[in-house]
């Protein structure tokens, strides 16, 4: 945390010294809750998001970064005026009481410590997140003097294709080869001026892996109807298990290496048709909160879920639509922010994330702890076994932030 407060208040004293955002940027009061505050508002969006997804593809599997799709569109928040901004705002949950000017500095300040903090051995987590211009368009300086990094000109106009290319080699490099093809062939026209690229990507090492040898294939019951055989990871362990009635969900914590990370693995009770909608529509930031507190006990659990690597593409512009920023798509966008000529608008969004979820990991103090605790428990272990559709979370402790989530509803999707 100290080494947060630092950065924060390099942040502070270095950048918006203009008139980008407002008659005069250096007025605004340095407000120390802004990171806070950012964080509570990407919550709040965050379940409204998921739950827009899920109604767009109720049979399907889901899987995306709402922390990289939130930070994403603050960019083009950052870049917009007028309506805009209003309804980019009004989706994004940010509060007449939030300035751009702190906005900026928490979003800066975010990027800095994750960039710092990067040396993890325990996981990795890359958020590629930025904004392609055309070079025809005339930037006003003050965002590219604050948002450089974050803005890259490219020659739409004369070399569609070759400019999706540099951008999805970006996008390979920035995770490590793991996301690849991000904007599809003819994703990129003569005429587009913005592209808003955005992927993330990661993968964790368990506090307390499963033991490789235990994995075995056995049924997932993908619906009344219809099951499959996929590999399952077992394990028996020390978890924090629970039931929640509010959510509808079996509750279990899997902890990432390092602590600060975690899955959370909500299963309904039982294999039925609306149990995952029930409990993403039933999701509040506050129930959220009581699942994710550290109060309740672990418990021993008998652990079985499926192993599974996961890739999606989320087509962002039919999502946000109906979140109600469809105005960012249309000519009549207002981006006077980020440039003085007309007609500047968004034609797409796209978003992709993946997930390896292995048996992987170290054999962690968590493993030894687990046979420690056994005999002392005459009670049967609880059974957590994850063999229909569930949702996933993966929990960012220090900032309390959904990094990734997902519903596992079809292997064979
Ligand atoms: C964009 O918004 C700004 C600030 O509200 C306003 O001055 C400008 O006229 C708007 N531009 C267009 C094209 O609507
Ligand atoms: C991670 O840290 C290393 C130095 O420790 C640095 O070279 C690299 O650019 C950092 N990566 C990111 C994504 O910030």
């Amino acid at each position: 945390m100290l080494k947060l407060g630092i950065i924060f208040f390099f942040a502070l004293t270095t950048s918006v010294s203009s008139q980008c955002f407002y008659k005069d940027d250096s007025a605004k009061k340095p407000n120390p809750e802004a990171r806070l505050s950012l964080y509570k508002n990407q919550m709040e969006f965050t379940l409204n998001l998921f739950n827009t997804i899920n109604n767009a593809v109720p049979d399907d599997n889901i899987f995306f970064s709402p922390f990289s799709v939130y930070h994403a569109l603050l960019l083009g928040y950052f870049a917009a005026s007028g309506e805009t901004e209003k309804s980019l705002k009004e989706s994004l949950r940010i509060s007449d009481a939030q300035d751009k000017v702190n906005l900026l500095m928490a979003y800066k300040v975010d990027k800095r410590s994750r960039a710092f903090n990067n040396n993890s051995d325990s996981y990795e987590f890359t958020n590629a997140n930025k904004m392609f211009v055309d070079n025809e368009l005339h930037l006003r300086q003050c965002l590219l003097d604050i948002l450089g990094e974050e803005i890259e000109a490219l020659n739409f106009h004369q070399n569609p294709e070759q400019s999706r290319l540099h951008i999805n080699e970006w996008v390979s490099r920035i995770t490590k080869n793991n996301i690849n093809d991000l904007i599809p062939v003819y994703g990129i026209m003569e005429t587009t001026k913005l592209v808003l690229a955005n992927a993330a990507y990661f993968k964790g090492v368990w506090a307390s892996k499963f033991p490789a040898e235990r994995t075995k294939k056995q049924v997932f019951f993908v619906s009344e109807t219809r099951q499959t055989l996929v590999p399952f990871m077992r394990q028996k362990g020390i978890f924090h298990y629970m039931v929640s009635d509010e959510l509808g969900a079996q509750i279990l914590e899997l902890p990432y290496k390092g602590n600060d990370i975690s899955m959370y693995i909500l299963l309904p009770p039982y294999s039925m048709k609306e149990g995952v909608t029930n409990i993403i529509a039933n999701l509040t930031p506050e129930r959220l909160a009581t699942v994710v507190e550290e109060g309740y006990m672990g418990r021993e659990v008998v652990v079985e879920i499926p192993k599974f690597t996961m890739e999606r593409t989320l087509p962002l512009r039919p999502i946000l639509e109906t979140l109600g920023v469809g105005d960012l798509f249309k000519p009549s966008a207002n981006f006077s922010t980020l440039s003085d000529d007309d007609g500047i608008n968004f034609d797409d969004a796209i978003h992709k994330a993946k997930i390896q979820v292995d048996e992987e990991g170290t054999v962690a103090a968590a493993a030894t702890a687990i046979f420690g605790f056994r005999s002392s428990r005459p009670a049967e272990p609880s059974r957590f076994i994850a063999n229909f559709p569930f949702v996933y979370i993966l929990y960012e402790r220090p900032t309390s932030s959904i990094l990734f989530m997902g519903v596992y509803r079809d292997p064979k999707k």
